[in-house]
């Protein structure tokens, strides 16, 4: 029932090519430093109002010496099974990062998503086909059962990308996370296995969303 730790990670998803151009989804690295700070201090005003409230100055927590502690704790959990933390690439650039989060196994088998992308690479699928190619990987070699993830219901882009990759709005969860100052309520989307009859990659294949490049 449970795909073995060692059989998952490290992993690096690649080939599949979207609007935007080729994705690779790879482990983070402690050489993320400086592209992970200046990308995501860049990126502040459109990150700020769906991720969880960041007290400090935003410029503090994201500076490059806070990288190393928080890649290493990241690919610890990564060994110990409980978390996928993955660098977007498009073309090899560093286009936002896509995680998951939470893994549960015994009867649960179970995890969240959540994702970033840089604005220079939005609106051309990116986050589509990664959410897409993680989807597969986790219903696939990790042998979940069920994914979820929380979406503020005014964040559009988020609720089209889970929406096309198979995610249902299962309800509103009020109060669900302080984000950008105040308790947000947030939208619970969600997909099991056994909704996953077609994969997520094929369905955009299918759609002409995306195509296996090479
Ligand atoms: C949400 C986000 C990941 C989308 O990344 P992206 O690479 O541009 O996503 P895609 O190009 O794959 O898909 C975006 C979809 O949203 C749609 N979209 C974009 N802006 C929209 C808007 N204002 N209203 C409605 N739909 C919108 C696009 O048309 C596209 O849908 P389509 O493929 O059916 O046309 C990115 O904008 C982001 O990082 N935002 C800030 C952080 C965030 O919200 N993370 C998720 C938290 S749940």
């Amino acid at each position: 029932m449970t795909g073995r730790v060692a059989d998952v990670w490290p992993v690096r998803l690649t080939g599949l090519q979207v609007a935007a151009g080729a994705l690779t989804l790879r482990p983070v690295r402690l050489s993320d430093a400086r592209r992970w700070s200046r990308t995501r201090i860049a990126e502040e005003p459109r990150l700020r109002p769906f991720e969880a409230t960041v007290t400090e100055r935003w410029a503090d927590r994201h500076a490059a010496v806070r990288w190393p502690a928080l890649c290493l704790s990241q690919r610890s959990a990564a060994r110990r099974g409980v978390l996928v933390p993955l660098v977007i690439e498009v073309d090899g650039k560093y286009a936002g990062q896509i995680t998951l989060g939470n893994v549960m196994r015994g009867p649960l088998q179970s995890a969240w998503i959540g994702y970033w992308v840089a604005g220079p690479f939005t609106g051309g699928g990116v986050a589509t086909g990664a959410v897409a190619q993680l989807v597969d990987h986790a219903f696939g070699p990790m042998r979940l059962n069920r994914l979820e993830a929380t979406v503020r219901p005014e964040n559009a882009a988020s609720r089209a990308v889970l929406t096309a990759t198979g995610f249902d709005e299962v309800g509103l969860i009020p109060r669900y996370m302080h984000v950008d100052g105040a308790w947000r309520d947030h939208l619970l989307t969600v997909t099991t296995a056994d909704d996953h009859g077609e994969a997520a990659v094929a369905r955009l294949l299918r759609s002409g969303r995306a195509r296996w490049s090479g």
